[in-house]
């Protein structure tokens, strides 16, 4: 891709381009029906997911012209009930000086009966270099969005490289406060912090004092807050090697949990970095908290530099469901949202004992659906469920009770995706009973182990007539509990 392709603005393509793009993108048999996708184009990281004018307001980065990263958009979608979004169109356009090559990732906050959004302006000298600022647009409750015309930050202090981006702000008690994803200058990855008491003027305070001094070359997505007394830092690491079945995706995202941050001092005590997500596409969530108090995080369901089925059909990935964080013994525990309920409708359920076999039952099995399924009273030595089955193809969810190891297999799950990154992913769960809590899409799987102990978040290309659920158990028995809904 040239430059000139990559950073090609909306206003460069015909109306004929356009409709071309859109046509295309309609016939794909991939089109998701309850997860938020771009109409054209790529969509990344969730941004700027706040609750304002009584609604939940999450944009996206967006590339409307291809599936490659090229210029990015802030889009604007909102909800009443995190379930049914509305797209709401561009909210922030890359046109200034401040942001010409792209309005990059950021959050927001609502002060004085406006939604703020703090964002990256990303920038190109005249010899190609990167310069990044860090702007403001300010959204009424009727959705007009106003750039301020100069950027909040306007140098990356000494010390960081220009890969310096994904404000995320916050308010305490005594001042506004963000996180920043940067890159020091030996190369290594970090998170700094600002402080304001207006949103409008910054200071730095500096560097966030972790453990972690060697961990990767970039820290995006930085994301700070706490939960039940202990301070929370969300971030995504670039540059680190897999270690047995951890870090296994060309990026990472995980978390770090602590006593609260520090707030004169920056230092931040905290345990080991945990994988947010086991499966393959998760990268650069963002969390807010909505007015029930609930930590509701977003990911983008996808991977940077990996070519996807979608790619030669216009259009690129997806957000991931709204999920509640909770803490359980010092890790972060991931729930769906209970809205989503809203999209159930026809319900089926099964009981029964499985003894070394495999089976399928009448009227369990789709498309688009949610299932919860229960594996208990077992000596068997490993269960597990196929969905999106037909003759040549399924995905695979598998639990060896004697290794205590739960594997997802989208090996044969049809159409392939990028390989070099594997089409296995597998973690440990101590468990003598199972419970999966599956939402899969036409072409995505989110699977809830054991109540959000672990989440495996994957996009999957089945054919349309793969439908088929399968159960099984091997060598041994295990009572199964089945309990599926049909999504609408
Ligand atoms: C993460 C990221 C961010 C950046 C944005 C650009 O996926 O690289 O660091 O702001 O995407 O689209």
């Amino acid at each position: 891709m040239n430059r000139e392709q990559k950073y090609r603005r909306l206003e460069q393509a015909s109306p004929e381009e356009m409709s071309a793009l859109r046509k295309k993108v309609e016939d794909s048999g991939w089109r998701q029906t309850y997860h938020i996708q771009p109409i054209t184009g790529l969509l990344n990281d969730p941004n700027g997911f706040a609750y304002f004018a009584g609604e939940y307001h999450l944009f996206y980065q967006w590339f409307p012209l291809g599936t490659y990263h090229g210029l990015k958009y802030w889009y604007h979608t909102a909800s009443k009930d995190l379930v049914f979004w509305r797209n709401a169109g561009i909210a922030i356009e890359p046109r200034d000086p401040h942001d010409w090559y792209g309005a990059y990732s950021g959050s927001g906050i609502v002060k004085d009966g406006k939604l703020h959004l703090m964002y990256t302006g990303n920038t190109r000298d005249r010899d190609w270099n990167r310069r990044s600022f860090q702007c403001m647009a300010v959204m009424d409750a009727a959705g007009a969005v106003t750039k301020l015309p100069e950027p909040l930050i306007d140098h990356v202090p000494e010390g960081y490289t220009e890969h310096f981006r994904d404000p995320k702000v916050w308010k305490d008690p005594d001042l506004y406060r963000c996180v920043i994803g940067a890159q020091r200058e030996d190369a290594t990855g970090t998170a700094v912090m600002y402080e304001s008491s207006d949103l409008l003027n910054w200071r730095f305070a500096g560097e966030i004092k972790t453990g972690l001094k060697h961990f990767g070359y970039m820290w995006e997505c930085p994301d700070y807050f706490e939960l039940d007394g202990q301070g929370v830092l969300l971030f995504c690491p670039q540059g680190i090697e897999p270690q047995g079945d951890r870090f296994r995706n060309v990026y990472q995202s995980g978390y770090l949990v602590g006593k609260p941050l520090n707030r004169e001092t920056l230092d931040f005590e905290h345990g080991a970095f945990h994988e947010l997500d086991r499966g393959f596409d998760f990268y650069a969530p963002q969390t807010m908290e909505d007015d029930q108090g609930r930590r509701i995080l977003v990911a983008w369901m996808g991977q940077a530099e990996i070519g996807y089925p979608t790619d030669s059909h216009g259009w690129a990935h997806c957000l991931t469901l709204p999920r509640t964080l909770e803490l359980r013994d010092g890790k972060l525990v991931q729930q769906p949202v209970r809205e989503l309920e809203k999209l159930r409708r026809e319900r089926r359920e099964v009981q029964d004992t499985l003894t070394n076999e495999k089976k399928s039952y009448a009227g369990v099995s789709g498309t688009a659906f949610e299932l919860i399924c229960e594996f208990a009273d077992v000596n068997a030595e490993s269960v597990g469920i196929e969905f999106r089955a037909g003759e040549t193809e399924r995905t695979v969810i598998h639990y060896d009770f004697e290794r205590q190891i739960l594997t997802f297999d989208r090996s044969e799950a049809g159409e392939r995706i990028n390989s070099k990154y594997g089409s296995t992913r597998s973690c440990r769960v101590q468990t003598k009973s199972l419970k999966l809590h599956l939402f899969v899409d036409t072409s995505s799987v989110e699977c809830f182990i054991n109540d959000g102990e672990e989440v495996f978040t994957s996009r999957i290309f089945p054919h349309p007539d793969s439908t088929g659920i399968r159960f099984f158990a091997n060598n041994g028995s295990a009572g199964l509990k089945v309990a599926k809904w049909d999504l609408a």
